[in-house]
């Protein structure tokens, strides 16, 4: 099968090295990929809004599935455009993507589908002074969030009406996010620990794949700002099998149900950002894509056929036993630039990537090529990921940081505690 893989992130680099192991693979083409995803397939340079051309190119290359990576393309209707086409392809369509980049939609799913949440109100821009009366009667910490994409950075938590006051005014009238504010969603705070869960979901079939748990905070113990995430790890402890049939009885199946219900089926990877509350698991958000760098956790603990997997589900039949897991786990570390999340310098040279041990992958993400070099070339710059085959997370934490003792670039910065909510559990 030769397949198109659409983006160029640490996710990306990680289902193009699952993809790769493959039997059934032929040629697998990047759009256009990193330099640590070279090795694997073909890289293609084309714009990814120039929908024709990308249509031409699967015909001209025999493409039998496009996979989708960032949410970007898919709501922005690449899907689509390419299914209209008659081109397979995993990943939603522009509809089922607002799952994503509306939370609105979201919450109003969950509502209507008896889904566990937080309790939550919207507001538009016209209504600013409703939404400036409403938090002075709200419990604090609140939770106020953009409805749009906001690339990670629209969920703002407000420790009192001040903050609200401020976040309000960030979204509304400062347009800190742009049209992506022009409503907002306010949410009761949920207290508990967070998970990840991945749902491959042909429209009405699905399977989960191993749990996952990020860490978003930039500082050790979840400290200092949000960021795209720091790291990662799989499985995650606190999603105990009780948990993982609930989440399945009662998030994702009542979820991929109301897409189609509601004429927007769902095919593709429906991410589940869970907390774990006292009462019991709740939805945080759903994403419409695989999660990063949860998925350079997950994936290298899969046994079996991915490609199978993905291209079954855009078939509409999906194989349920293309890919199992039995045992073993992951650790990954992200290696980011100095600064990031804020401000960060550009193009220093990474040392170290040759000589990496067989039970570690390192996923590149914000990299390019220099003049013969790899350089950092972004915020989150590499994803060292450790793999042990028994399920041993302090095991695979170790390696995972002895790895990062031989990779070396200019103003390198990571957590040192990835894991260690599961560790010091266990
Ligand atoms: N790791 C969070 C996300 O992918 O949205």
């Amino acid at each position: 099968m030769n397949v198109l893989l659409v983006g160029s992130g640490g996710r990306e680099h990680a289902l193009a090295y699952k993809i790769h192991q493959s039997k059934t693979l032929e040629d697998l083409y990047l759009l256009s990929g990193n330099p640590g995803m070279r090795s694997l397939g073909i890289s293609v340079d084309m714009n990814l809004k120039d929908y024709n051309a990308i249509t031409k190119f699967c015909f001209d290359k025999k493409i039998e599935l496009v996979v989708i990576g960032p949410e970007q393309p898919l709501v922005d209707g690449m899907s689509d455009f390419l299914r209209e086409n008659g081109i397979k392809v995993f990943g939603p369509s522009k509809k089922a993507a607002d799952i994503e980049a509306q939370k609105s939609f979201a919450k109003n799913l969950m509502v209507k589908y008896n889904i566990p949440t937080s309790g939550y109100v919207e507001f538009n821009s016209a209504e600013q002074e409703k939404a400036f009366e409403y938090i002075k009667t709200q419990k604090y910490p609140l939770v106020i969030k953009a409805d749009g994409l906001a690339a990670g950075k629209g969920v703002l938590i407000c420790n009192s009406v001040a903050d609200a006051e401020n976040a309000i005014k960030e979204i509304f009238i400062d347009k800190v996010f742009g049209a992506s504010g022009d409503k907002l969603i306010i949410e009761e705070f949920m207290y508990g620990e967070e998970a990840s869960i991945f749902a491959i979901t042909d429209g009405k079939d699905f399977i989960c794949l191993p749990s996952a748990q990020d860490h978003k905070r930039i500082g050790d113990n979840d400290t200092g700002k949000n960021t795209g995430g720091m790291g990662a790890y799989s499985p995650a402890p606190v999603v105990t099998k009780e948990i993982l049939s609930f989440v399945e009885e009662k998030i994702i199946a009542p979820a991929i149900k109301g897409m189609e219900k509601e004429g927007c089926k769902f095919v593709g990877c429906l991410y589940c950002g869970l907390m774990i509350t006292p009462e019991g698991p709740k939805v945080v958000e759903f994403n419409c894509r695989f999660g990063d760098p949860e998925t350079q956790a997950v994936l290298p603990i899969l046994e079996g056929d991915f490609l199978q997997l993905l291209y079954s589900a855009s078939t509409g039949a999906l194989d349920k036993n293309a890919v199992t897991y039995s045992n073993g786990s992951a650790v990954c570390v992200v290696a980011a630039s100095k600064g990031y999340p804020g401000a960060f310098e550009k193009g220093f040279e990474i040392t170290g990537l040759d000589s990496i041990a067989d039970d570690v992958v390192v996923f590149q993400a914000g990299t390019k090529e220099s003049e013969g070099k790899v350089v950092t070339n972004g915020g989150r710059v590499l994803g060292v990921t450790a793999i042990t085959k028994e399920t041993d997370l302090k095991l695979a934490k170790q390696k995972a940081y002895a790895a990062l003792t031989n990779i070396y670039f200019g103003g390198i910065y990571f957590r040192k505690d990835i894991a260690d909510r599961a560790i010091n559990r266990i």
